[in-house]
Formats: C-alpha cells, structure tokens, sequence
C-alpha cells in the first residue's frame, strides 16, 4: 500500500500531536457542558477515536452517515442521509466532527439541518481544511491542517473505500486513479 503513495503530507505523529492540541482546546471550552460530538461516517472515525480520547471532561458520541450525489472524488451538495442520529440535538452543544471539508456543501447542510433541529451551539472540527476546493462561505471552528487543492487519502479518507486504514495523510499516485 505504502508503494501507491506519491508523498506523505501529515505523518501519525503530526496527527496524534495535532488531536491533542485540539482536545486540550475542547476541553476547555467545553467543560461542564456535555457537548455532543457528531461524527461523519465514514472518514471521520480514526479522527473520533483519537480526538475525543484526548478530552478530558464529559461528551456524548454519535455518529451520522451522509452521502452526496457527486463523483467518486467530489461532492454536488444534494446530501442524503443514509444514518441518522440515536441522540436528539435539541437544547445540545453540538461539535461537528469531520475529516475535511473541501467545497463544503456537506458541511454547510449538515449544520443547518442541526440548527433547524434546535442545537442550542453548532461548530465544526476537521482534521484538514482544503480551502482553495471551497464553494460555500463556510469556515471550520476548529481544523487541524490545511491541504492544498490535491485528492489526499489515509487516516479515514479513501479512494473508491481502500486506503482509510493508513495510519497517515498522503497523496496517491497519479496512476492509481487514472487507472480506474
Ligand atoms: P465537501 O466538498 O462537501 O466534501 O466539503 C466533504 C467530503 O468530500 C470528500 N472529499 C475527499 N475525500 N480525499 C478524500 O478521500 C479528498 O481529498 C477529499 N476532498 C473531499 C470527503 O468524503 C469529505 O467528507
Ligand atoms: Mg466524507
């Protein structure tokens, strides 16, 4: 696998250096108010895992499961819920939890349907941060890097469902996915 990688952009030192960093930020801001964290199925799962082992006051998980009618590399904006929450929203400190935001329609949809749902806060946490792909006026409360406008994969982010169990961010090679 390692062989269809051009170049490591985030190692899983970067990465675990990084959740720490943020769970000390959310720690703080949220103490005492049992927020909700929210994770996007399925990219953000290694993300959840490591971000919320590194806080340290109370926090509820769920998780929800989009998909956008889009190409394999891109999303269109129409989003369908495909697994929605077990917890209600109402009155809660929502915190969602994604692995990037790139045009940020799947974003920009999800928290208005939280808001509309009546979440007393929603803010955004991504790992990375692809501003240049943006086609909505949407900024992350909380991003861990920023990735140029490249397709990146490993660390939850796939391509055509392989490569999410690589422990780090890298970029494929060009011929893995001119192939398909
Ligand atoms: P939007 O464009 O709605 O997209 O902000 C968020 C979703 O699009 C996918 N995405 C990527 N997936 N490498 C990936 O593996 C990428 O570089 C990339 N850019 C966008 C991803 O599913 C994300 O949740
Ligand atoms: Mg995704």
């Amino acid at each position: 696998m390692r062989s269809e990688i051009q170049e490591v952009l985030i190692s899983a030192e970067q990465i675990g250096e990084k959740c720490r960093e943020l769970g000390t930020t959310i720690t703080n801001e949220y103490d005492g108010k049992f927020p909700l964290l929210i994770g996007v199925l399925k990219g953000a799962l290694p993300f959840m895992a490591d971000l919320t082992r590194a806080i340290d006051t109370h926090v509820e998980i769920d998780f929800m499961d989009v998909s956008s009618y889009g190409n394999k590399m891109r999303s269109s904006g129409e989003v369908k819920i495909v697994k929605d929450l077990d917890a209600s929203v109402e009155g809660r400190d929502v915190l969602i939890i994604e692995d990037i935001i790139d045009s940020g329609l799947t974003l920009s949809y999800l928290v208005n349907l939280l808001r509309h749902r009546g979440a007393n806060s929603v803010k955004i946490v991504t790992l990375l941060d692809k501003p240049e792909g943006r086609k909505v006026d949407i900024v992350p409360d909380l991003a861990g890097f920023t990735v140029p406008d490249e397709f990146v994969v490993g660390y939850g982010l796939d391509f055509a469902e392989r490569y999410r169990n690589l422990p780090y961010i890298g970029i494929l090679k060009p011929e893995v996915y001119q192939g398909s």
